[in-house]
């Protein structure tokens, strides 16, 4: 008996080996599928908008770099050392200004240049990789200020588009829909487009986090004309803070007058630390009146004001808007409003050590 069973074993064994061997051949050959989710991959139940509102905590803009007409133009090109830097300083995120609308065709579908999506991948796996959140916007959107009608389907597809590209990335992943909507895009139209590029990004990212802000250039003082659907929770509801302007952009090469305000010192008895925190309360209470975490998502003073004034200021409107539950982002890094140096490879500490105690 035993002798007659081995034919069938040994056969038997054959075939395991044959198709053991043909199966290991096969791996090394085939080309290994990709991973969809290189960063870990997004949530799949509802994420808490003020939990991740609270996760953004401080940022700072990488500005004058991918929302120029073309990377260099304004004179930054980014590299792995400024994430490398900001991770080491203790921030929590990036937001990352784009001016997508330069890098896509004018006409439908509005193909966006495949290079250039590639740049941002890249920027966002720089972040990503360090453990820190991304926020990217669309800036300089010119155009739609100007002709929103024009560019209503165009704006709309934009979208469609970067939520396809992202949406298997991390929930350290935010999108801004766009950047100080103002202009002929009234706070009606704005509030129209909103929501449908919300639906639409919503079809591919059920709950990634999309952050947004009022017209008159993200003002404060217009988050009582934003409308948001109301059924849709996962929204950080962004302002930008400038106040008082004379100080913060005096000097400012493309503000028209602001030359006459140089030499404008904070606090100064018409511009006090109480009026800076009671125009952050104003948001803070429309976020709680309407349960939206908000988001201060660009404020700073420019180079040509005074560093003692720009310190104090910077570190006034950080800690109140800390206070208040508002997470936020400096404008901006290495530029004219700019944190660190990238001649000298030096931080500004007064400016560092007012946003980072
Ligand atoms: C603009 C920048 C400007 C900054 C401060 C940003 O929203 O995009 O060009 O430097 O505000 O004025």
């Amino acid at each position: 008996m035993r002798h007659s069973m081995l034919p069938p074993l040994i056969g038997i064994s054959l075939i395991v080996v044959l198709v053991c061997s043909l199966r290991c051949k096969d791996q090394s050959t085939a080309p290994k599928a990709p991973n969809p989710y290189p960063f870990g991959a997004p949530s799949s139940l509802p994420l808490d908008a003020h939990a991740e509102n609270r996760r953004l905590a401080r940022c700072v803009n990488f500005g004058n770099a991918l929302e120029a007409p073309e990377e260099g133009d304004w004179g930054v090109i980014l590299t792995v050392e400024y994430f490398q830097l900001v991770k080491e300083a203790g921030f929590s995120g990036i937001r990352l200004p784009i001016r997508w609308s330069a890098h896509a065709k004018s006409a439908s579908p509005y193909t966006i240049d495949r290079t250039f999506f590639e740049r941002i991948d890249w920027a966002v796996a720089e972040a990503l990789s360090r453990g820190l959140n991304i926020l990217i916007n669309m800036h300089h959107y010119e155009e739609i200020m100007e002709r929103p009608a024009d560019h209503q389907a165009r704006f709309l597809a934009l979208w469609g588009q970067i939520a396809e590209h992202y949406k298997n990335y991390p929930d350290g992943l935010l999108f801004e829909l766009l950047n100080e909507p103002m202009g002929k895009l009234s706070a009606a139209l704005w509030n129209q487009y909103l929501a449908e590029a919300i639906a639409i990004i919503r079809s591919s990212n059920p709950f990634r986090m999309i952050v947004v802000g009022p017209v008159n250039w993200n003002n404060y003082n217009a988050l009582t004309a934003l409308q948001l659907p109301e059924a849709e929770r996962g929204l950080i509801v962004t302002f930008h803070y400038y106040n008082p302007f004379q100080f913060t952009h005096q000097g400012a090469e493309w503000v028209d007058g602001s030359s006459a305000w140089m030499g404008t010192l904070w606090p100064n008895p018409a511009m006090t630390a109480q009026t800076l925190a009671s125009e952050l309360t104003q948001a803070a209470e429309w976020g709680q009146k309407n349960d939206r975490p908000i988001f201060m998502g660009e404020f700073g003073a420019y180079s040509k004001a005074d560093i003692t004034s720009r310190h104090l200021w910077t570190e006034t409107a950080a800690r109140q808007a800390e206070n208040r539950n508002i997470s936020w982002a400096y404008w901006e890094f290495c530029s004219g409003f700019g944190i660190y140096n990238p001649s000298t490879r030096a931080w500004n500490h007064a400016l560092l050590s007012a946003l980072m105690p």
